[in-house]
């Protein structure tokens, strides 16, 4: 394995680039049991971006969402998220059984696209019940930011945990004079990125 065998099936460049793609032999780790490389490039991206840990994901930010969610939340949980989400915040939820309650998004004012959450509208949604946690979608799919650091203030008071889907925002930490605050920044508990669409991964 590979059923390429180090390339010797494809011709020049293709053969150089294949001899690297290798299978979990000794020395290449293992991304479910990580104890070398990948360990080693986990901790990387963890300094990198100052968070306490942090995770190579297989199948894209999807499944970054799928953990968030069911490795923080328990079957009858309720939790606030904002109406734009990505489709797999709503198959995370379905398979973790847990209660959702929908915010509209605002409006951007230039462009009339969907933007984030209200901090106040967020504050009425928490007085209602008890709330697990709050997912956000930070930037908006248009690339706006919104003020989450006074949602995240706002979920503090009523101790909820705060999930951002940052799939669109992994470069924001890269230049902090050109780009939002990210989420880490903001002091978000669980982060998604995909490095694949705003890094060149
Ligand atoms: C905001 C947002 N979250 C999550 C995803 C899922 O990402 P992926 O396709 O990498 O699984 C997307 C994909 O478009 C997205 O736009």
């Amino acid at each position: 394995m590979p059923g390429h065998k180090n390339g010797l099936l494809f011709p020049g460049k293709y053969r150089e680039v294949l001899r690297h793609d290798l299978t979990e032999i000794s020395g290449l780790d293992d991304l479910h049991h990580p104890e070398g490389a990948i360990r080693e490039a986990q901790q990387l991206i963890a300094a990198c971006y100052n968070t306490d840990r942090s995770y190579m994901l297989v199948n894209g930010s999807t499944v970054g969402n799928l953990a968030m969610i069911l490795g923080t939340c328990k079957r009858g949980d309720t939790v606030i998220v904002s109406r734009d989400c990505h489709k797999s915040v709503m198959h995370a939820l379905d398979l973790a059984g847990v209660h959702a309650i929908y915010l509209a998004t605002q409006k951007e004012p230039q462009t009339g696209t969907a933007n984030g959450i209200e901090a106040s509208l967020l504050r009425e949604a928490l007085q209602m019940e008890t709330i697990r946690a709050v997912i956000f979608t930070y930037p908006s799919y248009y690339g706006f930011s919104f003020d989450l650091a006074a949602c995240i203030t706002t979920c503090r008071e009523f101790g909820a945990l705060v999930l951002v889907d940052e799939a669109h925002g992994a470069h924001f930490q890269a230049d902090a004079s050109i780009f939002p605050v990210s989420a880490i920044q903001l002091g978000a508990d669980v982060v998604v990125h995909s490095a694949h669409k705003t890094l060149p991964a």
